[in-house]
């Protein structure tokens, strides 16, 4: 029988999904594959893309074989426990300070992980009849969570002597994370690196791309071709014609004014979440790492004129916006009709892209080569390999889009026309169909795990990866509560009284970790050798 296997993959583009892409699909095919990366030094990559979610090590870096320190230590990564969000209940213009709400101020913690169970319901739903008889004042993250307090005082996910207390992701600096995959994948495991500008894809009679052309007259021959060209699409849109369906009738912001700025770590610590600050047509994202933070506004430019983002957004932080070096990026929002189409497969901006408030771009690009993987084709590309793919990526993609697009709809700040014009917009049925359930007090995509194995199983996580606990986070942080109670547990109130010493021990247990814990910045500094 014809050898149907295929033996050379060329990944169009070096950016972050490029590299990730070649070390990834390097470690899966192993030497058999010969891999070739064509990177344009000329055109840029876009080099953000700098808060992650808790999977990557798992999925991406274990899989590749590194510790987790040995890759933070190249990528001068950091913590992330989580998201703050801030002022998002409050009007008014970008503030890097919470806003006075109430007897409080306006911030609230997105977590990770999941949510303790009692008897056969979560924490949530207790915490949702106390809230809603009047039982108690806390806010629902302090409350069922074990990492607010902590997060408050800038304490660090481990213990001194290295002991993990909690799930985290991290910060990192894109640019190191590209430049270590590329030394990984070129000097471990053998890619071809080409740098050139692609000028043309050779089809053939079929459609299916046969070898990319180059400025320098070369043509790189493969069988599959990963598109990583970013909002380009230069294979997968332009080459193949896909179409990339826009969703900006989902979400609004199209435009982002990104910059590094310094920071004195040693006076003010290192917090170990992102923030996401509401603005006036928009939010800005304040990423902490060793000695500055990323940050950016990311803004509707249907509200915004661009120079007046970039004035509120410089005033956010005290910025001259005539000095201060300021990347302006315009993005595309949605994804392609068909991620994979015959022998091209988009990862990464190629493929899809929605605004980064959960962080979800890189996450994207790992969970697309975990599917790309156990979907591999040969050189008969069996079109149920391909479809199976693109429904995979079209759920993950949409399932995320609706998530983010609720946290502006159901955010109560109406005090700008952005603001009022996120209400107007109207939801997926999916989503629609979850509000519902959360309304009469229904769990929303209860994991079928426990914490314990959660962020083992990749499988798992990616069928409910926005599951109760994210949407009790973001609903109950933005005070949309249930109408009611669970009847099915308001029926039993001596049920509700016996979480009691679940939410006791939650409180014990923060009052230690405050005692016991280094900072975020000692522990860094260690880490770091710095
Ligand atoms: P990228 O544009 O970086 O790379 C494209 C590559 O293609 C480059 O190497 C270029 O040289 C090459 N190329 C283009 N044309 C070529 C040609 N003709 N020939 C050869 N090569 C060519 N994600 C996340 O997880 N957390 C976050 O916090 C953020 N934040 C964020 C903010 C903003 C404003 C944006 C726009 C995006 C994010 N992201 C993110 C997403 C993240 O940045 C993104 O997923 C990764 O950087 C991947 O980018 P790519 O590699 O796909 O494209």
């Amino acid at each position: 029988m014809e050898d149907q296997r295929i033996t050379k993959v060329v990944v169009l583009g070096g950016g972050t999904a490029g590299w990730m892409s070649a070390s990834y699909l390097g470690k899966v095919l192993g030497p058999a594959v010969q891999i070739t990366v064509l990177e344009a030094p000329s055109v840029p990559k876009i080099g953000i893309g700098e808060a992650t979610v808790p999977n990557l090590h798992k999925t991406f870096f274990d899989f590749l074989g590194f510790a987790e320190e040995e890759w933070m230590r190249e990528c001068n990564a950091s913590y992330k426990m989580g998201i703050r969000f801030v002022n998002w209940r409050t009007d008014g213009t970008g503030e890097a300070d919470a806003r006075p709400f109430g007897d409080s101020i306006d911030h609230y913690y997105h977590l990770f992980g999941l949510l303790p169970n009692h008897g056969n319901l979560p924490l949530s739903h207790h915490w949702t009849y106390k809230k809603l008889n009047g039982q108690t004042s806390e806010p629902f993250d302090y409350a069922c969570y074990r990492e607010p307090p902590v997060m408050d005082k800038k304490l660090s996910p481990r213990f001194a002597d290295g002991t993990k207390w909690t799930n985290y992701a991290w910060h990192f600096d894109a640019n190191l994370v590209a430049d270590f995959l590329r030394r990984f994948a070129v000097n471990k495991q053998g890619a071809v690196h080409v740098e050139d500008v692609m000028t043309e894809a050779l089809i053939d009679h079929r459609g299916y791309v046969t070898g990319l052309r180059t400025k320098s007259g070369a043509v790189i021959e493969g069988d599959l071709f990963v598109d990583c060209s970013g909002f380009r699409g230069l294979l997968i849109n332009q080459a193949m014609k896909e179409p990339f369906l826009d969703m900006s009738d989902h979400l609004l912001n199209d435009s982002a004014v990104a910059t590094q700025v310094p920071h004195d770590d040693e006076a003010n610590g290192v917090e170990p979440y992102t923030s996401a600050i509401a603005m006036s047509s928009g939010w800005t994202w304040k990423i902490p790492m060793l000695g500055r933070f990323g940050t950016g506004y990311v803004f509707s430019s249907r509200f915004q004129s661009r120079d007046d983002a970039t004035l509120e957004f410089c005033r956010l932080w005290g910025l001259d916006p005539e000095t201060q070096p300021l990347n302006q990026i315009k993005f595309r929002v949605g994804r392609n009709r068909r991620t994979w189409v015959k022998n091209v497969v988009s990862i990464g901006l190629s493929s899809c892209f929605l605004e980064p408030l959960e962080s979800t771009g890189i996450y994207f690009i790992y969970a697309a080569l975990f599917q790309l993987a156990k979907h591999f084709p040969d050189k008969r590309f069996d079109q149920i390999l391909i479809d199976r793919f693109n429904a995979e990526i079209e759920t993950m993609f949409d399932d995320s889009r609706d998530f983010i697009q609720a946290h502006f709809s159901f955010a109560p700040r109406n005090d700008t026309p952005f603001w009022r014009a996120c209400k107007d917009l109207v939801l997926a049925d999916d989503i629609t169909e979850k509000i519902k359930m959360y309304r009469v007090g229904l769990a929303v995509n209860m994991p079928s795990t426990d914490e314990s194995t959660y962020y083992a199983n990749f499988e798992v996580e990616f069928r409910n990866f926005w599951n109760n606990s994210n949407y009790y986070c973001i609903f109950a942080g933005l005070n949309f509560l249930p109408d009611h109670p669970l009847p099915a547990l308001a029926a039993r109130p001596e049920e509700v009284e016996s979480a009691e010493p679940v939410f006791d021990q939650i409180k014990r247990t923060q009052e230690k970790l405050i005692s016991t814990l280094p900072s975020t910045y000692d522990y860094l500094k260690s880490l770091h050798g710095a």
